[in-house]
């Protein structure tokens, strides 16, 4: 588990929450990050941007006393300047942004850096690396989404890989790779032999009645 992944350049893995059992979130999120997890992903939805609703920032703060790990949240929602400050205060490390919701995507990313936080951007899988380009200098993580965002639990679109290289061979080694959606024992190789840095896992970590073996297998096909 790790307060701080940008200490490290090894490969990570970042357990994404949608897929936990809410009913009992907080033994969940133990189970994922004593399994192995390196930190957590926290998907918020507004039901505009994304088809779904999913939670935000009093999910966030609830979660925030339970582990110091890191918290990435994806900001699956229309105004994510608007809403930048409240999920930071909740407790909030980085927060990625789909560049689909922006005119501006170096201005957003200036503007959610200035808050004090790191900043990514995301990517979906119908949208071209160039739309990220204008903003790359200014983040700290591009999030490549390996399938359509709103729901866990879909499969791998390994369409996004050519993508994910291209954008790779532009990052400095300050700035990390991220991938989500569909990562699983089966799926995970691909997107390490990509050059990924760091995996969001949802359904493969929750879904799994033994966590910590399949995050020891998980850990095992993405290791450099
Ligand atoms: C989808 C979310 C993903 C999702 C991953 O919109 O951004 O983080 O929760 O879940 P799995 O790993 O089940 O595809
Ligand atoms: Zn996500």
């Amino acid at each position: 588990m790790t307060s701080d992944p940008f200490t490290s350049e090894a490969p990570m893995i970042a357990a994404s929450i949608l897929a936990a059992d809410f009913s009992k979130l907080g033994s969940e999120i133990d189970d994922a990050l004593s399994g192995g997890a390196d930190f957590l992903h926290l998907d918020v939805m507004d039901g505009h941007f994304v088809p779904n609703i999913s939670f935000g920032p009093p999910i966030i703060k609830a979660a925030r006393p339970v582990t110091k790990a890191f918290f990435d949240v994806h900001l699956m929602i229309d105004e994510a300047v608007r809403y930048a400050p409240e999920h930071i205060k909740a407790g909030g490390q980085n927060l990625s942004f789909q560049v689909e919701t922006v005119k501006d995507p170096a201005s957003t990313a200036k503007q959610i850096k200035s808050l004090g936080c790191r900043v990514g951007i995301v990517l979906n899988p119908a949208t071209p690396a160039e739309h990220i380009y204008p903003a790359l200098e200014f983040v700290d993580v591009v999030l490549v989404m390996s399938v359509v965002p709103g729901f866990g639990g879909q499969s791998f679109m390994p369409e996004v890989l050519p993508k994910a290289r291209e954008i790779k061979r532009r990052l400095t080694r300050h700035q990390r790779l991220e991938m989500d959606g569909g990562l699983h024992a089966q799926t995970i190789s691909q997107a390490a032999d990509a050059g990924v840095d760091w995996f969001v896992v949802g359904s493969g970590i929750f879904g799994e009645k033994d966590r910590k073996a399949a995050i020891a297998e998980l850990k095992d096909k993405i290791k450099r």
